[in-house]
């Protein structure tokens, strides 16, 4: 008899997306799952869209700082990234550091295209050795620590404002979890998006020319391509919303009418009411006094930070104590 091998990760995804749906309450999806291949796509041309500033601010800062960042690290050092995407503002840390002595780069990612992006656009650095790693943050991160020479340094990066998409407390979490796996001295170079007027948060969130609506939407396209589903892509819309309280833009996509959708993977018809939503993702803008306090309460001092003057964004490195 013939039997369907079906792999792990995609029934992870069918259970994930069966319990995010199936809910009386607000309806959510895991925003891990935005990134396949066309998801990161659309987001690298989302990073050079003009109204979101982030990876512009980031890398103003990065490419400024980057010889400071060298004289504050200590050596010999081995350099992990979380998320490294394409890699391409990472170059001028790398580049910088490299001058003072060789060293290992591992950029940690779980999508495969971006890790392989990454390794080819930082391939060439003198004195860089990189090593890509295909894994979920922590587990990445534990490995590299774990095979450390005992006199190396860690330095994390942690760039962009992925830390603001963790749920509120769980960035606290997080970062506390990285301290776990290092060393007093190591450090950790954290990206954080600050707070900025609505107005503007939701023009960076809500582009005019669709590019981010398309990087929302595509998340049912792939349960459609992945599970099967039969979402009608043009029966809902994205929709950014900026919660006062909270101080986070919120993804959702609404549904434009009464509609079932059809879930193949867990034989479940989902209903939607008219403008009903599901909520995709959630990115929390900080203030300074915030990040402070976040380095505080997860066992790092802050040494010294950078701030973006065109668009409210910070870099910080941490000293874990
Ligand atoms: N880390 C990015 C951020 O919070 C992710 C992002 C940008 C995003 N635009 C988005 C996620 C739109 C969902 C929808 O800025």
């Amino acid at each position: 008899m013939l039997t369907e091998t079906v792999s792990p990760a995609l029934t992870q995804f069918a259970s994930d997306v069966r319990q995010g749906l199936n809910t009386a309450g607000q309806k959510q999806l895991p925003s891990k799952y935005l990134y396949d291949a066309v998801g990161s796509a659309l987001f690298e041309v989302i990073s050079v869209i003009p109204e979101y500033g982030v990876t512009r601010a980031d890398e103003r800062i990065l490419r400024s700082a980057a010889e400071q960042i060298a004289t504050l690290v200590p050596f010999p050092l081995t350099v992990c990234e979380l998320g490294s995407g394409s890699g391409k503002k990472t170059r001028y840390i790398l580049e910088a550091l490299s001058l003072h002595a060789e060293l290992d780069y591992y950029p940690i990612e779980i999508s495969a295209g971006a890790l392989s992006s990454c390794e080819r656009e930082l391939s060439n650095i003198y004195g860089v050795n990189t090593v890509g790693l295909e894994r979920e943050y922590i587990e990445g991160l534990r490995d590299v620590a774990q095979h450390r020479n005992p006199d190396t340094h860690l330095l994390v990066l942690f760039l962009g404002s992925t830390i603001g998409n963790f749920d509120s407390g769980s960035d606290c979490q997080f970062l506390s979890q990285i301290r776990q796996t290092l060393c007093c001295g190591d450090t950790v170079l954290l990206g954080t998006d600050l707070l900025k007027p609505a107005s503007r948060l939701i023009a960076a969130y809500d582009d005019p020319a669709g590019v981010t609506a398309a990087f929302n939407l595509n998340l049912l396209a792939r349960i459609n391509r992945e599970l099967d589903a039969d979402f009608d892509l043009r029966q809902f819309e994205h929709e950014a919303r900026f919660n006062q309280i909270t101080g986070s833009v919120e993804m959702h996509l609404r549904s434009k009418k009464k509609q079932t959708v059809y879930l193949p993977s867990a034989d479940c018809r989902i209903s939607f009411r008219e403008g009903e939503t599901i909520w995709t993702e959630s990115s929390h803008k900080y203030s300074l006094a915030e990040v402070g306090k976040l380095a505080h309460s997860s066992g790092f001092r802050c040494e010294q930070r950078w701030v973006d003057d065109e668009w409210p964004f910070a870099e910080s490195l941490f000293v874990a104590i």
